[in-house]
C-alpha cells in the first residue's frame, strides 16, 4: 500500500540580507514536523527556498554594486548553508530565479488573462518618490505624508494588469466558513475574515513598471509579475505545477502531493497566504492548500538588558556556541507555536542550563554512571518490582500518545513540555528509590537492576521522543546507553513501556550539555556584539536602539549535616543532583505561555497586541493594500508602517517588555502573571517567555547598588509548595524537633522541623505549611528529613512563626 503523504512548506525567504534566529524560527518549526511525520511512516515532500524578485532585492543588488542575481546567489548560498547547519531536512529548495519556476509563473499568469481573471487598468494612488512605494490614503501619516519616511507624496498613475480578486471573494468566505482548520490559529481566520474578506476585496494589482527584476508577464514585457503572484506559486510548481500551459497539473510529484498538508507562514504573511494564494488557485481551478498556520514572532527585549549586553542572533554563531539542538531545542520549546515570544541569549542559555544540562544531561549521566559501576554497564535480566515503578511507568508510557497528540496540532512547546515532564518524573524517581542505598545491600541486587533498568527504559522512550526536535541528542543518549541505534526509527516503541534491552553495555561518553557560566558568557557575547559593532559579519540586534541589522523584530523583513548514607556518591547524594519535582516544566516561562493547552491551538490571543494593531491599517489594506504592489504590502512596509503593526512597540519591546503585565517586578518575579500567564495570555502587550523576567534581574545585576540579588532563575530552582500537616509529633531525646508527615500533592513526606520550642504538635495538624520540597534529604538526630518548612524568625530567635496560607488550596500548590 502506498504511504499517506504530507506536503509541508516554509515561506521562501528573502535573500536581500543573511537570514536571522527569526527567519530560522519557521524553518525548524517545519523541519521538526517533517521528522516526526516521517517517523510516523508518511511520505513527506518539505520544501523550502528563496524569494528572489522584486524592487528590495534589485535595491539592495544595486546598492553593493551587483547585478541581482550574483547578488542573491551569494546570500542563496548562504541560507542554504544555514539550513545544513540547522540539521534542517528539507526535500526541495526552489528559487524563484529557477528556470522552471519563471516559465510556470509566466503559464499560471497566461491561464488567468486568457479565462478573464486577469485584465489590464490603471493603477491610481499615492506615491512616494524617494521610497518608491505606493501608499492609499488612509495609510498615508494624518498630515498626508509618506509613513515610512515623513515626506511629501504626490498622487501617481500606473498602468497595471489586476487580478479580479473581488470575484472570488464570497468563495473564499465560503471556503473558509466551511473548513475550519483551514487557518489556523483562529484568532486569524478571524482576523481574516472580519478584517479582510467580509468588507469586501478590491481586485489586486498583479504587474509592475517601475523596475524589473521580476518574471516578465508572457505577452507584454515592459511589465513584471507581482512578485506575490510569482513567489506563492511556488508551493506548486516546486512540484511541477504549470510546466504544461495544456495540463498544468500534470506533473506526478503534483499529482502526488498537492494539495499541501500546511504553509506555515509568519502571521504578517497570513494575509498573502489565505487571500490571494487561495484566489488563485480557485481562479485556475485547483484544490486549495489543506491548512496555512499562522505562527507569531520572536521578538528581541527591547528594554535594558537588550542595550546593555546586546543580543547576538545570528543562527549560524548560536549553534557554533550552544550546539544546534539546543537552539532547535530552545526555538521550540520557548515559544508556543502561534504566539509572539521574546528572544534572548539569557532566556537561551538559562533554558540550555536548566531544562538540558541539569534535567535530561544529569538523568542521562547519572543513570549510565551507575548502571556501569553497579552491574559493570550490562544489567542481568532478572527483575523485582516495587510501588514506586508504577506512576512511573504510567507517565513515561503515556508520554507518546501525548506527544502524538500535541505534534498533529503543531503545539511543539507543549509537545516538550511533556517529554520533560517524563525527564523530570525519571528524576524524581532516581531520589525516590536511592539506588547508592540499594547497592549497599547484596540481597537488593535484583531491586537495583530493576531500578537500573526503569531509568534507562525512561530513557529509551524520551530519547526516541526527542527525535523531531533534537535530531542529535537521542543517538548520543542511545550510544551511552549501548542502545541499538535502529531502535530509534521505530516511534511507535516509545508508547510501549518495558522492552527488552538485551545486552546493551551502558558507557559514559561526553557531557549532553555543559552547563553555561552566565555571566562569562555574557562578557562573550557582548564582545561578540562590539565586534559586530566594529564592522565584524556577527548578526546581532538591539533593536530598542534601532541599530540592529538583523532586526530580529518580527518584521520577518527586515526582531543538618547531610549525612545522608551515600551522599557524596555518584549522583550526590538521595534527592539531589538536580531532579526535578515532576512538574518542574509548569514553573517555567515556556509553559506559562502554554495557551497552546489552554486556549487551543497557539491561542492566538497572544499576539493580539501586534495583529490588532495591524488591523487599522490592514482592514483598509484588504481592499487597497493589495493594489499597491509590493512595496506597499512588504512585510516591511506592514511593520514599520504607522497603521500596521505599531512596529515601534513590537520592535522596541517597549509594550513587549516594559508592559505593566508583563515585567513589572512583582509579576514578573513572582511570577503570577508572567509564569501562569494569566495576564500574557489574555494581556493586550504580548506573551511572556522566561526571558522577560529575566531581563529585569539581569539587568541588576550589573548595579553594584543591587549586588547580592538572585536572578529569577536562582529563584525558580527552589521548588516551594503548599504541604497540608498530617501528623505531627515529638523525636526523644531532641527537644527542638519535631517529626512531621506531610502531604504535597503527590505523596507522604517526613520533615524534621527545629520548631518545638514554639509549636506544640497538636496545633500543627492541619495547617497548610510552605515546603521547600526539592531539598536534599538529611538525617536529624537519626531521622530522615526530606524537604524543609518555612518559618520567620527574630534575629535572637525568641519569636518564630511558621509560613502557613491564608486560605484553602491543595497541597502540592506551587509557592512563587
Ligand atoms: N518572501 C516572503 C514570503 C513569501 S512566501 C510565498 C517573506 N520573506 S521573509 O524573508 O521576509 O520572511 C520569511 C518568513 O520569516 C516569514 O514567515 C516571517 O514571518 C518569518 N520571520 C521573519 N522574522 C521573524 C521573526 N523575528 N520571528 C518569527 N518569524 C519571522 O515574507
Amino acid at each position: 500500500m502506498a504511504k499517506k503523504t504530507y506536503y509541508i512548506t516554509t515561506p521562501i525567504y528573502y535573500p536581500s540580507d543573511k537570514l536571522h534566529i527569526g527567519h530560522a524560527y519557521t524553518t525548524v518549526a517545519a523541519d521538526a514536523i517533517s521528522r516526526y511525520k516521517r517517523l510516523r511512516g508518511y511520505d513527506v515532500m518539505f520544501l523550502t527556498g528563496t524569494d528572489e524578485h522584486g524592487q528590495k532585492i534589485q535595491l539592495a543588488a544595486n546598492e553593493n554594486g551587483m547585478s541581482p542575481k550574483d547578488y542573491v546567489d551569494n546570500i542563496v548560498a548562504g541560507i542554504r548553508e544555514l539550513w545544513n547547519v540547522l540539521d534542517i531536512t528539507n526535500d526541495r529548495f526552489i528559487r524563484t530565479t529557477d528556470e522552471y519556476h519563471e516559465k510556470a509563473v509566466q503559464n499560471i499568469f497566461q491561464k488567468l488573462y486568457d479565462k478573464g481573471d486577469i485584465y489590464k487598468s490603471e493603477y491610481e494612488g499615492w506615491y512616494c518618490v524617494p521610497c518608491e512605494s505606493f501608499w492609499t490614503k488612509t495609510q498615508l501619516s494624518d498630515d498626508g505624508k509618506c509613513p515610512d519616511c515623513g515626506r511629501d507624496v504626490e498622487i501617481t498613475k500606473e498602468e497595471s494588469y489586476f487580478f479580479r480578486l473581488s470575484k472570488y471573494t464570497d468563495s473564499l468566505i465560503e471556503h473558509i466558513e466551511n473548513n475550519p482548520d483551514f487557518i489556523q490559529p483562529v484568532s486569524r481566520r478571524n482576523e481574516m475574515l472580519n478584517n479582510f474578506l467580509k468588507p469586501g476585496l478590491d481586485d489586486l494589482s498583479v504587474s509592475r513598471t517601475t523596475f524589473d527584476w521580476g518574471v516578465k508577464v508572457p505577452f507584454d514585457d515592459k511589465h513584471v509579475i507581482y512578485v506575490w503572484i510569482d513567489a506563492l506559486s511556488n508551493y506548486a510548481t516546486a512540484l511541477g505545477f504549470g510546466q504544461d500551459i495544456q495540463d498544468m497539473g500534470a506533473n506526478a510529484d503534483y499529482r502526488k502531493f498537492w494539495p499541501a498538508d500546511v504553509h506555515l507562514v509568519g502571521k504578517e504573511i497570513v494575509r498573502f497566504h489565505t487571500i490571494i494564494w487561495p484566489a488563485v488557485m480557485l481562479a485556475l481551478g485547483e484544490p486549495l492548500p489543506k491548512q496555512i498556520f499562522g505562527h507569531g514572532w520572536l521578538v528581541l527585549e527591547g528594554g535594558k538588558i537588550s542595550k546593555s549586553k546586546g543580543n547576538v542572533i545570528d543562527p549560524v554563531i548560536l549553534v557554533e556556541k550552544y550546539g544546534v539542538d539546543a537552539i532547535r531545542y530552545f526555538l521550540l520549546r520557548e515559544v508556543p507555536f502561534g504566539m509572539d515570544g521574546v528572544f534572548s541569549n539569557e532566556a537561551l542559555i538559562s533554558r540550555i542550563n536548566s531544562d538540558l544540562a541539569n534535567d535530561l544531561g544529569n538523568l542521562l549521566s547519572r543513570t549510565v554512571a551507575m548502571v556501569d559501576k553497579y552491574f559493570g554497564g550490562v544489567l542481568p535480566a532478572e527483575r523485582e518490582y516495587d510501588s514506586p515503578d508504577d506512576e512511573l511507568k504510567q507517565l513515561v508510557g503515556e508520554t507518546c500518545e501525548r506527544v502524538n497528540d500535541l505534534m498533529e496540532k503543531l503545539q511543539f512547546s507543549n509537545a516538550l513540555t511533556e517529554i520533560f515532564r517524563a525527564v523530570s518524573r525519571t528524576n524524581k524517581y532516581i531520589d525516590e528509590t536511592c539506588a547508592w542505598i540499594l547497592a549497599k545491600d547484596e540481597s537488593k541486587k535484583t531491586r537495583l537492576a530493576t531500578v537500573l533498568y526503569n531509568l534507562t527504559e525512561s530513557l529509551r522512550i524520551i530519547g526516541t521522543l526527542l527525535q523531531p526536535f533534537m535530531p542529535s541528542t537521542p543517538k548520543k543518549m542511545f550510544k551511552q546507553l549501548g542502545f541499538d541505534l535502529n531502535w530509534l526509527s521505530d516511534w511507535d516503541s516509545a508508547a510501549k513501556w518495558g522492552m527488552d534491552h538485551g545486552n546493551a553495555k551502558a558507557e559514559s561518553g561526553e557531557v549532553l550539555f555543559p552547563r553555561i557560566d552566565i555571566e562569562k558568557e555574557f562578557d562573550e557575547l557582548e564582545k561578540l556584539v562590539q565586534m559586530k559593532k566594529s564592522g565584524s559579519n556577527v548578526a546581532s540586534g538591539d533593536c530598542s536602539s534601532g541599530e540592529s541589522d538583523g532586526d530580529c523584530d518580527g518584521d520577518g523583513r527586515e526582531s543538618d549535616d547531610g549525612d545522608c548514607d551515600g551522599a557524596g556518591g555518584e549522583s550526590g547524594g538521595c534527592g539531589s543532583g538536580g531532579s526535578g519535582d515532576g512538574d518542574d516544566s509548569s514553573d517555567s516561562g515556556g509553559n506559562s505561555v502554554g495557551g497552546e493547552a489552554s486556549s487551543g491551538i497557539g491561542g492566538g490571543v497572544g499576539d493580539g497586541g501586534g495583529d490588532s494593531d495591524s488591523d487599522k491599517g490592514a482592514v483598509k489594506a484588504g481592499a487597497n493594500d493589495m493594489k499597491t504592489g509590493k512595496d506597499a504590502i512588504s512585510g516591511k512596509d506592514m511593520i514599520s508602517g504607522k497603521d500596521a503593526i505599531s512596529g515601534k512597540d513590537m520592535i522596541s519591546g517597549k509594550d513587549a517588555i516594559s508592559g505593566k503585565d508583563m515585567i513589572s517586578g512583582k509579576d514578573a518575579i513572582s511570577g503570577k502573571d508572567a509564569i501562569s500567564g494569566k495576564d500574557a495570555i489574555s494581556g493586550k502587550d504580548m506573551i511572556s517567555i522566561s526571558g522577560v523576567g529575566n531581563g529585569v534581574k539581569m539587568d541588576e545585576k550589573k548595579n553594584s547598588a543591587t549586588e547580592g540579588l538572585i536572578t529569577i532563575d536562582d529563584f525558580k530552582r527552589v521548588k516551594l509548595r503548599v504541604a497540608l500537616v498530617k501528623v505531627a509529633e515529638r523525636i526523644s531525646k531532641a527537644d527542638k524537633l519535631l517529626r512531621l508527615v506531610l502531604d504535597d500533592g503527590e505523596s507522604e513526606r517526613q520533615v524534621v522541623a527545629g520548631i518545638a520550642q514554639y509549636y506544640s504538635p497538636e496545633e500543627l495538624v492541619g495547617k497548610r505549611l510552605v515546603l521547600v520540597s526539592n531539598l536534599a534529604p538529611v538525617k536529624l538526630r537519626g531521622v530522615d528529613s526530606n524537604g524543609m518548612i518555612l518559618a520567620a524568625s527574630t534575629d535572637d530567635s525568641t519569636q518564630l512563626k511558621i509560613v502557613t496560607i491564608d486560605g484553602d488550596i491543595p497541597p502540592g500548590a506551587t509557592v512563587r
